[in-house]
């Protein structure tokens, strides 16, 4: 009997398969390109520098393994669901940035914390401002709430973006996306000037992503007490080591926390992730030497590069930009030597440049070892842009 109605009824509905959602099947798939195949298949001996991702470049503090280890010891913490909201990430994240914990959400990466932004607070109609060029992964949360975002785009990429962003601003704008620093130009927003903003647009949501805060010590987080519309999102991904676990933050005041948990899983930070973000706050010697490695690290690159006759940009975050005529033909040549960087050259306003995640000084001496080998047969790589 079923049988016979199933088989009216698929014959009816043979040609037609289940649609997405009208505004997810207009999105093209995020081309995230990852270099870790590659990385695999290195010859045996090479040791690869991935400086592709922004990622820390060395594994976390030991004790961030250790703390792993041993809480893996009792398999019920894999069986069981993670404590819920992670309560001991928050305790000591407030502690860490001197926000309540009651303003903090722990989330699955801050692309986590992104998206929970967007589908708590988009819908189709609304204006989304986006700094630009930026973190292009945003633009699909936004896009995937049926928004086509206008791009805030500065004469000079380089330039704080408060007067782009000023300008693009309309008075009904839902909701303004500023990294800062940016990524990939690096630019660093005042926190004085995301307060005057937050003031002047009382309706306007500000989305502040500081993923790479640590690098340049500037920062709206304290702002959160007193500007309800902010939201600063940071990540674990960068200076703490832990990018494979997925952990991220979100800090805002009582009324847009209200609004997020409507939507928020208290369950999306995984257990090994809570235990590894805990340990790795705990260990401030670790965090800091890394990141005085790193801020070293992007000023050795950018002389040394500087030196080899090449346009850089050394930002104050984990990255610095080279302009080079032949973007490819400098990622490819680098690739066969192991060392893996990104091209952001087919980004809008962002022709010929190469961006260089920054790791330790000893990587970056062995960066630029590996580079003079090549610029011996291949003294082209860092020839000039030309538009
Ligand atoms: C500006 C910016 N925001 C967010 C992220 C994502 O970070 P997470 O690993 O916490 O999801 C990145 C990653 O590169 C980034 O560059």
């Amino acid at each position: 009997m079923i049988q016979e109605g199933l088989r009216a009824r698929s014959r009816k509905l043979v040609m037609e398969m289940p649609r997405p959602a009208r505004d997810v099947e207009r999105l093209a798939p995020y081309d995230a390109v990852s270099s870790l195949s590659a990385i695999k298949s290195l010859p045996k001996g090479t040791v690869p520098l991935k400086l592709d991702w922004n990622e820390s470049s060395i594994p976390p503090s030991p004790r961030v393994i250790e703390a792993i280890t041993g809480f893996l010891s009792n398999g019920h913490h894999l069986n069981w669901y993670p404590e819920l909201g992670a309560p001991k990430v928050r305790a000591a994240l407030s502690t860490y940035t001197g926000v309540r914990p009651d303003s903090i959400l722990v989330t699955n990466g801050s692309d986590d914390a992104l998206d929970l932004v967007c589908r708590t607070y988009l819908e189709p109609g609304d204006d989304v401002v986006v700094v630009w060029p930026t973190y292009g992964h945003f633009l699909i949360y936004v896009k995937a709430r049926g928004v086509q975002p206008r791009l805030a785009l500065p004469e000079d990429p380089y330039a704080v973006p408060t007067a782009t962003i000023l300008d693009t601003l309309r008075d009904d704008t839902k909701l303004v996306y500023i990294p800062s620093p940016n990524n990939p130009t690096g630019t660093v927003t005042p926190p004085a000037d995301i307060a005057a903003l937050c003031r002047a647009f009382p309706a306007t949501l500000f989305l502040v992503d500081e993923a790479y805060y640590e690098f340049c010590g500037v920062t709206s987080a304290p702002l959160v007490a007193a500007c309800p519309n902010l939201v600063v999102t940071r990540t674990f991904s960068k200076c703490f080591g832990i990018a494979g676990l997925r952990v991220g933050y979100l800090m805002t005041g009582p009324v847009i926390m209200e609004n997020l948990r409507k939507l928020y899983n208290p369950k999306s930070v995984n257990a090994l992730a809570q235990v590894g973000a805990v340990a790795a706050l705990a260990d401030v010697d670790s965090r800091e030497a890394y990141v005085a490695q790193v801020r070293a690290g992007r000023d050795l690159l950018g002389h040394e590069l500087r030196r080899r006759g090449a346009e850089v940009r050394v930002t104050q975050a984990n990255y610095v930009l080279v302009r080079v005529r032949d973007p490819q033909g400098l990622v490819g040549a680098l690739e066969s030597v192991g060392v893996f960087v990104r091209d952001r050259s087919r980004m809008e306003g962002f022709a010929g440049w190469v961006r260089f995640t920054v790791g330790t000084l000893s990587q970056m001496h062995d960066l630029i070892e590996r580079m003079d080998v090549l610029l011996e047969t291949r003294p082209d790589l860092l020839a000039s842009f030309v538009p």
